[in-house]
């Protein structure tokens, strides 16, 4: 089985949207496909896969079930979708600390959904960098991370893989070992591991300890995280995938490679409302033919040992989201002109937006000639630049 793990840094970027979609698109490509609500402590992903599932009478609710009850197993938890092949485990809200898991749970939890027999299985996991969601994320070597394209969401989408790499290296040592030990004493630091620079951090480790330090080269070097970046608006937002990826390469030693992109797509809302994942409502759309081109990429890999994968594609993985970006951006254009001709968009609809868009560019004018304004004010008063 083929855990996919779906994780960002900041809320809000689509993993849902993602984790839901891809799962049926790969069982549409004929793969057993079990889909797991693994934000404990906001699961919601039922609402983007829609209310098509059944809810068995009187059967377990979700994850919690599997603390709560000692007996339940996996299998237990899984409930059929109307999507052949596709099985979904739900989050579990009525579960009291289940976003807060003890180790001991957490590790059930993990064994647990490690003997699902599917073809793939899809974590959907909260945002953010808490203990739980990490360890989830490192349950495989080559997890997804979702970002947009804004600063606040790459920024965060680094220190994810940042505190990632944190953990994995944590986790390659016990705790009493003197490398262990160098772990502990930073991360108990009021500033956290936030400026670490990890070669640093690995130069003094193999001081202190060489062979934990080689443990950790050995575990670091499976780490394989694949970057998706959502909510395009234009082809060149796809160039703060590569910003990010040097930042990774640079600072954290780590090779970071491109899975894919996605528009942004009004449909979506739409879709949402209606309570049908877009895949379905609309699997012409450019949002839904990306999943689809990221279930592709995904099942065309699905041979490769990644116990020996060269990171010899991560320059062209990149290259490839730029083409996929400039692509996608022409198919939304020719989209509108499908609208326009088939009546489905009036000409009418399109002169409201453009003007529209007029009165917000002759507001931004007036702004800039204010702020301009302020300006020559301000130098004539005698401020030197
Ligand atoms: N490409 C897109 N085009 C249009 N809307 C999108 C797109 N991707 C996501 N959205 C919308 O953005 C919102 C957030 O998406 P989603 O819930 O999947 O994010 P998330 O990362 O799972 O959030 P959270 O961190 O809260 O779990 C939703 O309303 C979703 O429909
Ligand atoms: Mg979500």
């Amino acid at each position: 089985m083929r855990v996919i793990p779906i994780a960002s840094g900041k809320g809000g970027v689509g993993k849902s949207l993602l984790a839901a979609n891809l799962a049926i698109a790969l069982a549409k490509n004929d793969r057993s496909v079990t889909l797991v609500d693994l934000d404990l402590g906001g699961s919601n992903l039922h609402l983007v896969l829609g209310e098509t599932m059944s809810y068995g009478g009187g059967g377990p609710a979700g994850i919690g079930s599997l603390i709560a009850d000692s007996s339940c197993t996996v299998n237990d938890i899984g409930r059929p979708t109307e999507y052949e092949g596709l099985t979904f485990i739900a989050g579990d809200g009525e579960t009291p600390g289940l976003a807060n898991l003890q180790s001991s749970a957490k590790r059930r939890i993990i064994r647990q959904l490690g003997q699902a027999d599917s073809d793939y299985m899809i974590l959907d996991l909260g945002a953010g960098t808490s203990f739980n969601t990490l360890d989830f994320f490192l349950m495989t070597s080559q997890g997804l991370v979702v970002t947009t394209p804004t600063p606040t969401s790459t920024v965060n989408a680094y220190l994810f893989l940042k505190n990632a790499v944190f953990r994995i290296m944590q986790n390659a040592m016990p705790r009493k070992s003197p490398g262990g030990q160098l772990l502990e004493s930073l991360r108990s630091e009021p500033t956290g591991m936030r400026g670490t620079y990890i070669p640093r951090l690995l130069d003094e480790l193999e001081k202190a300890d060489p062979d934990n330090h080689a443990r950790c080269l050995e575990h670091l070097s499976r780490f394989r995280p694949r970057l998706v970046m959502n909510m395009l608006e234009d082809p060149k937002d796809s160039e703060k995938a590569g910003k990010l990826r040097r930042s990774c390469r640079q600072y954290l030693g780590l090779e970071l490679n491109h899975l894919g992109i996605m528009y942004r797509d009004d449909l979506q809302d739409v879709a949402l409302s209606s309570r049908l994942p877009i895949i379905h409502y609309k699997p012409q759309s450019v949002l839904s033919q990306a999943v689809y081109r990221i279930a592709d990429k995904l099942i065309s890999t699905e041979t490769d040992d990644t116990e020996n994968f060269e990171p010899a594609g991560a320059e062209e993985s990149y290259q490839e989201a730029s083409m996929e970006a400039d692509s996608d951006f022409a198919a939304r254009t020719d989209y509108v002109e499908d609208l326009l001709h088939t009546g489905a968009l009036s000409t009418g609809d399109l002169i409201e937006t453009v003007k529209m868009q007029q009165i917000e560019l002759n507001q931004m004018r007036k702004e800039n000639n204010l702020l301009k304004a302020k300006l020559v004010r301000a130098i004539k008063q005698g401020y030197t630049l």
